[in-house]
């Protein structure tokens, strides 16, 4: 059985597999009708969500299959205290597959050891997302031509944006990439990114306080919103939620052929006059989205197929030290059900935990 828990679930192949069958479907959208009739697709969404659960949708049904789930918590038993692993167990014989959104770190791999279909992350708090890279690189493939020796610059919210962890962790497998992080002192990348990026060989990265003196450099710069969600503290959202703002005089010293990339939603952070520039490319990459994951469901209901899950739930995919150690980290899922204590051994030595990465002090 395979899930899609982190980007580093797939290899390098299987990405430029699914892209390139991404890519396909665009090309043969009528080849792909009924791939999957008689299949269903399960979206639990315990967290908000337009692009993603939308586009999940619309993929399983452009494919042929049927779609359930619920897109609020609220409207299932988790009000009534259902754990997420109980919730899975339950779904696994109503569907084929399910796409997990959880504001908990963790919650889809926890979801993975128990469901007997294959579990795809759709955003785990603060953590992951890794269908949204998919995404990001299925449209860095059909604007730029190629997925290596790109200089690609992150601005904005790198500590609390998902998307941005995931799609650094993507590029570290591919040769000569340039990372320019582009964020105030409070929203850095976290350590743990910090640290597993210095590991990387092929991938070179620096840290810069403001986007006009990297701009003229860049190929791909990539904006992020300011993840109010995420803060505990509403003084510290007040101060960095306006510290960037792309626009059109900003645009004047970028290369003609920059691309400007955004996850979505965007609240100011790209003012209205950029969308009519031609290398703004973030609704563009919100239609490869839908045909990203339409390659993905059908990759995973494959592997389903030769391989399905063997043994008693919980399944782990890897040899974890468990229940030695303790997570204290406040939005990791082991904080709130009742889970084993996951860690694993970085190759730096330190010890982290599976669910939200967090280093054990
Ligand atoms: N990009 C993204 O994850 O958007 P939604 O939160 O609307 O799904």
């Amino acid at each position: 059985m395979r899930h899609l828990i982190d980007p580093t679930d797939l290899t390098r192949e299987e990405i430029e597999q699914i892209v390139a069958l991404g890519e396909d479907i665009i090309a043969h959208r009528e080849k792909y009708r009924e791939a999957c009739k008689g299949k269903k697709l399960a979206t639990l969404f315990y967290e908000p969500s337009t692009r993603t659960r939308l586009s999940f949708t619309a993929a399983m049904m452009e494919l042929g299959g049927d779609v359930l789930g619920f897109s609020n918590a609220n409207s299932s038993s988790v009000t009534k205290g259902e754990s997420v692993a109980d919730t899975v167990r339950v779904i696994s014989s109503f569907a084929d597959i399910i796409a997990m959104r959880h504001f908990k770190e963790g919650a889809p791999l926890v979801a993975s050891q128990y469901a007997t279909i294959p579990v795809i992350n759709a955003g785990d708090g603060s953590h992951a997302h890794p269908t949204q890279t998919l995404t990001d690189l299925l449209t860095i493939k059909r604007e730029k031509g190629r997925l290596d020796h790109l200089t690609i610059g992150f601005c904005g919210d790198l500590k609390f944006g998902r998307t941005v962890h995931s799609l650094i962790k993507a590029l570290s497998r591919y040769e000569g990439v340039n990372v320019i992080l582009i964020s105030p002192e409070e929203l850095r990348l976290p350590d743990y990114m910090l640290q597993e990026m210095q590991a990387y060989s092929n991938l070179t990265f620096r840290e810069v306080r403001t986007m006009e003196e990297v701009m003229p450099e860049l190929d791909i710069l990539y904006m992020t919103r300011v993840q109010k969600e995420r803060f505990l503290d509403e003084e510290e959202f007040d101060r960095v939620k306006d510290s960037f703002v792309l626009d059109t005089e900003k645009m004047k010293v970028a290369k003609n052929d920059m691309i400007v990339l955004h996850p979505l939603p965007r609240v100011n952070e790209i003012t209205r006059e950029v969308d009519k520039d031609p290398r703004a490319a973030y609704f563009r990459q919100v239609e490869n989205g839908k045909f990203v994951r339409m390659a993905l469901i059908l990759t995973l209901l494959k592997y389903a197929e030769k391989a399905p899950a063997e043994g008693a739930a919980p399944r782990y995919s890897e040899p974890f030290e468990i229940n030695r150690h303790v997570c204290h980290h406040h939005s990791c899922i082991s904080q709130t059900e009742d889970v084993d204590q996951l860690f694993r051994r970085s190759e730096d030595g330190t010890l982290r935990c599976a669910y939200c990465e967090t280093r054990l002090k």
